[in-house]
């Protein structure tokens, strides 16, 4: 185990008004500020002001508190509605911002649907982004199906079983976070910034 906490933040993907992908980030959020291994920070999409005119990485140094938790990170979870199977755009503007802060670094996916399969089909569509990225995948998700029905008002999770499934799905990400934190220090790559 490492002696340092794991720094993993989260990242909440879309601004539409009433997100039910909201209560599911800050539920995940909670359950990871409660593991000892684990330090996180919450990134909300709808905080990022992205210009209309450009794009990437050029303009990543405008947003130095994003760029500073990359570059720090060992991991990252993306909490992403499912959108016309697939993402939202402004999930995928805020990741490439960034890119070789992200290189071999753990990423877990938690999808969030209003249909029946909890987002495993944009999970999927994640994939080959996240992997030229440099992001290296887990392959424990968490999914929320129904996603409007979970929560109630106060944004408590109604479903229990929800707990045992995020313990499994942080003990992957800790897992992979930890052992790509060694590799990075230990085994020598281009990749890796000084
Ligand atoms: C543009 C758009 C496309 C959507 N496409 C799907 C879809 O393909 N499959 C699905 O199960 N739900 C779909 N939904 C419903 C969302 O998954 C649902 O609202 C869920 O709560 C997660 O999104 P939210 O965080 O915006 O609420 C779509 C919603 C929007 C706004």
């Amino acid at each position: 185990m490492a002696e340092e906490k794991l720094f993993i933040p989260l990242v909440l993907g879309t601004n539409r008004k009433e997100r039910s992908s909201e209560a599911v980030a800050r539920w995940v959020f909670t359950q990871m500020q409660g593991r000892e291994e684990i330090e996180s920070a919450f990134f909300d999409v709808r905080d990022f002001a992205l210009p209309q005119d450009h794009y990437g990485t050029e303009i990543g140094h405008l947003f130095p508190e994003w760029k500073a938790a990359m570059t720090r990170a060992d991991g990252l979870v993306i909490v992403s509605p499912e959108y016309n199977h697939g993402y939202p755009g402004i999930l995928k503007s805020v990741l490439d911002l960034l890119l070789k802060e992200y290189i071999h670094k753990a990423v877990s996916f938690v999808g969030v649907s209003a249909g029946p399969w909890g987002g495993t089909r944009v999970i999927e569509a994640m994939l080959p982004m996240a992997r030229e990225l440099g992001l290296a995948v887990t392959f424990s998700d968490l999914n929320f199906p129904s996603a409007s029905s979970k929560f109630d008002v106060d944004g408590n999770l109604l479903d229990t079983a929800y707990e045992k499934r995020a313990k499994g799905f942080l003990d992957e990400l800790v897992w992979m976070a930890t052992t790509l934190r060694w590799g990075r220090e230990y085994v020598p790559s281009r990749f890796h910034q000084k």
